[in-house]
């Protein structure tokens, strides 16, 4: 690939070729877990470094050395690791950084686990969090302490899609060397690629929109080599390894990530608008509204002139909490499940707030449209025919 190669053929050609034994066209599936060597003289080159050589997948396997080129390409990156789970991925990073008696500051609106990671298991290896509104430089800058090590950040928050900028978080991380960290889940190098931006590392739940059928669990951490290479034996010691088979899948994702990113924001931004006039609708959480708060942040650094920003959205209902059972149970396309960046539409009941969050999916426009209506109809009758 050379720099001037678009993102979409990116998406498909780096880090592949034909395998050069067998001609076969797409990365094959080395579904196996050791590597054998013909002569000792194969393994003293090996262990010097001489001769490069597969040992154990879980050190290393050809199918996940092929999917990480292609991340660490797709993110901008020198280096990237891929691991069993976004939280594999998370917990590596946060404890190498921060596990001899460093300090982290989080976001106060992270994705449960990670807030729980952070909150409940740093502590155990010596390390602490203080969670603040990353939106609020003073904020940042007064809860930096002698031993704070990185700031680590969602750029579109979980459930209320909340606008992290990463620039200035990456001056102050500048200014007091600290590393700036995003999980860029909500997003994908499609939409979005932090370390343009001034992060350090980029991290994913690869489960999501990277693998983009629901059908995969994976992780990973992009960056630069320096702080990648130690991050791969840390991993390789907490037993977080990737499986060949949904490193397999998650390349066969990528493929098609900027036709999906495309459509799923598409969407998501017309039914956003839709939700926003209907008069059962409180309100919209989506960056693309000119009404959300962070709109002209995410249009700066998602959006765009094609006004593509993701495929989440959250709405609250005029009826309140006590309505929200009502209008799932009327759902009958979009399933009723947690998770994102499926080909199906994902409704989810926030347990705070009387908030749905939304997953959009890849479904005609038209449909979800109707389902929608039609559920909200159960609220307004008259609101359905609008
Ligand atoms: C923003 C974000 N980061 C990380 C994770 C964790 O990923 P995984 O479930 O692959 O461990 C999730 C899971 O929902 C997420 O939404």
């Amino acid at each position: 690939m050379t720099e001037t190669t678009g993102f979409g053929t990116r998406c498909i050609h780096a880090g592949e070729a034909p395998d050069p034994t067998t001609g076969a066209h797409g990365v094959p599936l080395y579904q196996n877990v050791t590597f054998a060597f013909e002569t000792y003289g194969q393994v003293a080159g090996m262990r010097s470094g001489e001769r490069p050589h597969f040992t154990y997948s879980p050190r290393g396997n050809p199918t996940v050395r092929c999917l990480e080129v292609k991340l660490a390409d797709l993110e901008g990156a020198e280096s990237a690791i891929a691991l069993n789970s976004g939280m594999a991925a998370i917990s590596t990073a946060l404890l190498s950084l921060a596990s001899d008696g460093g300090h982290i500051i989080a976001s106060d609106q992270l994705y449960d686990l990670s807030h729980a990671l952070l909150a409940n298991e740093l502590p155990a290896f010596g390390a602490s969090a203080t969670f603040v509104d990353l939106t609020d430089p003073v904020a940042v800058e007064r809860a930096i302490r002698p031993n704070t090590r990185a700031i680590y950040a969602e750029p579109f928050s979980n459930p209320l899609l909340r606008v992290t900028d990463p620039r200035p978080l990456a001056e102050i991380a500048r200014s007091h060397e600290l590393l700036l960290v995003m999980d860029n889940t909500f997003l994908s190098p499609a939409l979005f690629r932090p370390l343009e931006h001034g992060a350090d590392l980029v991290i994913h739940s690869a489960t999501k929109y990277l693998s983009g059928h629901g059908q995969v669990q994976g992780g990973v951490i992009a960056g630069p080599r320096r702080l990648i290479e130690p991050m791969r034996a840390r991993a390789l010691h907490l037993g977080n390894a990737i499986s060949p088979f949904a490193a397999w899948l998650l390349l066969a994702g990528t493929h098609t990530l900027p036709l999906r990113m495309e459509r799923h924001s598409e969407t998501a931004l017309h039914l956003a608008r839709m939700l926003e006039r209907h008069p059962a609708v409180a309100a919209v959480h989506y960056p693309g509204l000119a009404s959300h708060a962070g709109h002209e942040i995410a249009a700066e650094l998602v959006g765009g002139s094609e006004g593509r920003f993701g495929g989440m959205l959250a709405f609250s209902l005029r009826d309140g909490e006590a309505a929200v059972p009502a209008v799932i149970d009327a759902l009958e396309l979009c399933t009723i499940a947690v998770s994102l960046g499926d080909c199906s539409t994902l409704a989810w009941p926030w347990h705070t707030g009387g908030l749905i969050r939304m997953s959009i999916g890849l479904e005609d426009y038209a449909d979800l449209e109707r389902d929608l209506l039609g559920a909200l109809g159960r609220l307004s009758p008259a609101a359905a025919a609008d």
